[in-house]
């Protein structure tokens, strides 16, 4: 079904809001980058006052704090209990693809840290296979060495990251995602890829019309 870009923000909202529901005050949160983000940082300046956060980018970090939101430095926290992020793709056995924000390296740190990751989604995100291209992260030093090492690779007309890294898309084989996960983290040179795993992943909240889907894929810590 071909959905409007109001209806789509609406399933972003709904998703958000169920969301910002599973968050307790007290919890430390790290927050993710992206639109459906954006409807998750008012919903939870709302309900929660007391919540200590880790953003994955400038943007989140200046959103949340002009909320009011309490967004410390990603320095010494070693684990966090929930991370809430959006996505570019979602499979149903829970295969991310992440990245179209140019924020997966932060985002995958942040995820990793945290009990429990959640994914928030409209419903144009779930896929039954996941599609390329694969954002990825690349050292600047040895740039050429990278790119020729890894083939069919595009450069993203965008700033570095906040970290110095060149932001790509890999275009390579994708028919298995652990096997084309795995090539690329063994790549000298390359700093993070869009691919995040199942077990990463706590639960999904697709918004889906005026209803959200909740499903637990028992991932995290
Ligand atoms: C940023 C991301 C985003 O979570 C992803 O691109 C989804 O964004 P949106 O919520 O705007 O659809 O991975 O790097």
């Amino acid at each position: 079904m071909v959905r409007t870009s109001n209806q789509v923000d609406r399933e972003k909202q709904l998703a958000a809001e169920a969301a910002a529901d599973l968050v307790e005050d007290g919890m430390t949160v790290g927050l993710g980058t992206g639109s459906t983000v954006a409807f998750l940082l008012p919903a939870l300046a709302r309900r929660h006052r007391n919540i200590r956060c880790v953003a994955t980018s400038p943007h989140t970090a200046d959103l949340a704090q002009q909320l009011g939101i309490d967004v410390a430095p990603f320095t010494e926290l070693a684990i966090l209990d929930l991370a809430i992020d959006g996505t570019d793709q979602i499979t149903p056995d829970g295969w991310l693809v992440k990245g179209g924000g140019a924020a997966h390296t932060r985002e995958k740190l942040v995820a990793i840290t945290a009990n429990r990751f959640i994914v928030i989604a409209d419903s144009t995100k779930p896929v039954a296979v996941l599609k390329g291209p694969i954002p990825i992260e690349l050292l600047a030093f040895g740039l050429g060495s990278t790119l020729r090492r890894l083939g069919d690779v595009t450069l993203r007309a965008v700033p570095s990251s906040p970290d110095g890294g060149i932001i790509a898309d890999y275009h390579g084989p994708l028919v298995n995602p652990r096997e084309t996960a795995a090539r690329l983290s063994g790549t000298p040179g390359l700093i993070e890829h869009g691919l995040f795993p199942p077990e990463m992943v706590t639960t999904a909240i697709i918004g889906r019309g005026d209803q959200v889907e909740v499903i637990d894929y028992r991932g995290g810590k």
